[in-house]
C-alpha cells in the first residue's frame, strides 16, 4: 500500500482512497502531487499527510502539463512553506531550482546517472537543452571531459544553471551559454551531443550533426513516442538525417513512461566521420 493510502486510511472513504495517486514526486524539500477531480475537496488532508514525510516542507499540486518552449511547469503550493525554490541532492550533485518555474523530472534519475559513465576522458560534450544542468553537472562531476558546453534558452533556467555550476565547483569544465541552440551552440566542437528535450527533438538533429567534430561522435537522442513504435521512430529519424555517413545504434532505452501509451526514450548513436 502506498504511503498516502496508509496515512489517510482513517480520513478518506474507501472510494476516495482508491482515487489517491500511487506516489508523489519529491524535488528537494518540495513534494509535488497530482490530485484527481474526485479528491479536490481533500486537498488539505493530502497536503497535511505529505508534510509529515521526512524532509518535506512544501507541498505543491501539479495542475497541468509542462508548457511552452521553455518547459515551464504548472504547480501551485497547497501546504507548508510557500517557497518553491529548493536544492535537490542527487548522485553527489546539487541542483538548485524553482519547481514552479523550471522543469526537473525525478523520473530521469537513472539517465542522469548513466550518462557520465559513457563519457571518455578528454571529450568535449555539448548539452543542447541544458535546463538547470541535469546532465551537464553530473557529466562534469563524475566523468573527466575536457569541456561541457551547456546551452539553455530560458533565462530563469540559465540563471540556475550558472548557480549550479558554481555550487558544484565545475566552473573550469562547464561553459553555460544563454540562447537558442540554433544560434548559441558552437559548431564542429563536440565528441558527444546530449539532446535532452521532448516533442520536437528531431527538428534539431541536423544541428547535432553540425555540432559534432568532423570526425563524428555520439548523439544521445531523446524522444516522447507512442509505446508501439518506441524505438522504431527515433531510430528511423536518426538514420533519415544522417546521410552519407556511417551510423551505429549503440543503445536504446526507455527513460520513463511519459503518459499512458507514450514512452520517453533515448537512443545513443555513433555517427562516423564526414565523407568528403
Ligand atoms: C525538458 S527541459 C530538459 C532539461 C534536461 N535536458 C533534462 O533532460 O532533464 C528542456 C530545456 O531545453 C530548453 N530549450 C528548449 N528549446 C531550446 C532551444 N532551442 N535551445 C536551447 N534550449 C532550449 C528549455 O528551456 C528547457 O529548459
Amino acid at each position: 500500500m502506498g504511503y498516502l493510502r496508509v496515512a489517510l486510511q482513517y480520513t478518506l472513504t474507501d472510494v476516495e482512497l482508491k482515487l489517491l495517486p500511487r506516489g508523489f514526486e519529491r524535488i528537494g524539500h518540495v513534494a509535488i502531487v497530482s490530485i484527481p477531480c474526485g479528491l479536490q475537496h481533500k486537498i488539505k488532508d493530502i497536503a497535511r499527510a505529505l508534510l509529515n514525510t521526512k524532509g518535506v516542507r512544501t507541498v505543491a499540486l501539479r495542475e497541468g502539463t509542462i508548457s511552452g518552449r521553455s518547459r515551464r511547469p504548472s504547480v501551485r503550493v497547497i501546504g507548508g512553506d510557500s517557497s518553491t525554490e529548493t536544492v535537490h541532492h542527487e548522485n553527489s550533485c546539487n541542483f538548485k531550482l524553482d519547481v514552479a518555474k523550471v522543469m526537473f523530472s525525478s523520473g530521469n534519475l537513472y539517465e542522469r546517472a548513466r550518462l557520465p559513465k559513457l563519457v571518455r576522458d578528454g571529450e568535449v560534450v555539448l548539452d543542447m537543452f541544458a535546463g538547470v544542468g541535469q546532465f551537464s553537472i553530473p557529466v562534469a562531476k563524475h566523468a573527466k571531459p575536457n569541456k561541457v558546453y551547456a546551452v539553455e534558452l530560458n533565462p530563469i533556467a540559465y540563471r540556475y544553471l550558472c548557480e549550479n555550476v558554481k555550487i558544484n565547483h565545475v566552473g573550469h569544465i562547464v561553459k553555460p551559454l544563454l540562447g537558442d541552440c540554433v544560434e548559441a551552440a558552437p559548431r564542429g566542437v563536440a565528441d558527444r551531443v546530449i539532446m535532452g528535450l521532448l516533442h520536437v527533438t528531431h527538428r534539431y538533429l541536423p544541428l547535432a550533426l553540425e555540432v559534432l567534430k568532423p570526425n563524428g561522435g555520439v548523439i544521445h537522442y531523446h524522444e516522447s513516442v507512442p509505446s508501439k513504435i518506441r524505438f522504431e521512430r527515433p531510430v528511423k529519424r536518426l538514420l533519415g538525417v544522417v546521410v552519407g555517413r556511417e551510423v551505429k545504434i549503440l543503445q536504446k532505452r526507455v527513460v520513463k513512461r511519459y503518459a499512458p501509451g507514450v514512452d520517453h526514450v533515448v537512443v545513443d548513436a555513433r555517427v562516423g566521420p564526414v565523407i568528403r
